[in-house]
């Protein structure tokens, strides 16, 4: 029978045999799978594992000075690197979902290369694939070619040279937060909900613009803020606001308003491969509606999203 303790035994005597004294580069997403895979290896490696935070500009509001704290706080030797600019800069114009995926895994690459190389020696880089992403991935190439490609997999670039070392890759995402948990890792991290590399991005549908950025994460905070204060967020599989690019009419005093609307998503899944779109209580939605639409300028109406995955999928892009 598997068991956290069990796994977290194993991988870490695993891990200590495979890498030795060798120096091991890890990019943190902030997210469940990359956050258990630093931890498990600065278990094992301690100061040899060298932690890379990057804030591309398309994460939730605060996350970036947030999570690194919490990073810091658990004694992760981890370096926090703003490229917003390097990622807002290279979305400018493009407007095709698959297109924004591509720009910002290259300009990731670019980042996370110029990082890795300040570290002398490093012979490996460790990724928080989980054993869904290996599956997806597999299937991108297979018959059905619609899944979209996933960017943190499989993402080596040759010039890196670099051996992978991904010790979550057998484990579904319910047996990572276990490990997480058996590891002592604090709810704020185990219990957080899925978020996609390519972050905000595939939730603005269109052109990504610094505006539209900045609009999206304050309906978003106060999307996912209300779901907390509710006791909902735990409850919740995946839940994001998305920005959507069509212009309505509204009346603000006695003022005609025509702006952009925003969707609410939440859904319920196992592993995110299908989803159940929530029934959230109404008396949530029409206070985070209310809270939106008076406080987010920019926004006069607020949608759900009312869609299980399959046929829709879980992100709008
Ligand atoms: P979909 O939209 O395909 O999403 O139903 C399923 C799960 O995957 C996440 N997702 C991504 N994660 N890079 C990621 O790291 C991506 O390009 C990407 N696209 C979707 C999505 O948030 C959901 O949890």
């Amino acid at each position: 029978e598997w068991t956290s303790e069990a796994f977290v035994e194993t991988t870490i005597a695993d891990l200590q045999a495979k890498l030795g004294n060798d120096k091991v580069v890890l990019a943190l997403s902030g997210g469940v799978d990359s956050s258990v895979a630093a931890i498990l290896l600065h278990k094992a490696i301690g100061k040899n594992l060298h932690c890379i935070f990057v804030d591309n500009g398309l994460l939730r509001k605060d996350e970036y000075e947030g999570v690194l704290e919490q990073y810091k706080h658990l004694g992760l030797n981890i370096k926090g690197v703003d490229a917003k600019e390097r990622f807002l800069s290279q979305l400018a114009g493009v407007t095709d979902p698959e297109l924004k995926r591509k720009a910002i895994g290259r300009v990731f690459i670019e980042v996370f290369d110029d990082e890795a190389h300040q570290v002398q020696d490093v012979k490996w880089l460790a990724q928080g694939t989980i054993y869904p992403d290996v599956i997806e991935s597999i299937s991108v190439n297979g018959p059905s070619a619609t899944i979209k490609s996933h960017h943190n997999v499989g993402g080596l670039p040759d010039f890196m040279k670099l051996q992978v070392v991904e010790p979550l890759n057998t484990l579904f995402k319910d047996e990572v937060r276990r490990v997480g948990t058996s590891l002592g890792l604090e709810h704020f991290i185990i219990g957080r909900h899925p978020f996609p590399g390519p972050g905000l991005a595939i939730r603005i549908l269109g052109e990504v613009t610094p505006e539209k950025v900045a609009i999206l994460q304050e309906a978003d905070a106060i999307y996912i803020n209300n779901l907390k204060e509710a006791g909902l967020y735990d409850k919740v599989w995946q839940a994001g606001a998305i920005f959507l690019p069509v212009q309505s009419v509204g009346v603000m005093g006695d003022e005609r308003t025509y702006e952009n609307a925003i969707c609410l998503r939440a859904v319920e899944s196992v592993d995110g491969m299908t989803a159940d779109w929530c029934h959230l209580p109404y008396n949530v939605l029409a206070k985070i509606s209310n809270e939106i639409i008076n406080k987010v300028k920019g926004i006069n109406r607020v949608v759900y999203d009312i869609s299980s995955k399959p046929p829709a999928t879980i992100e709008w892009e």
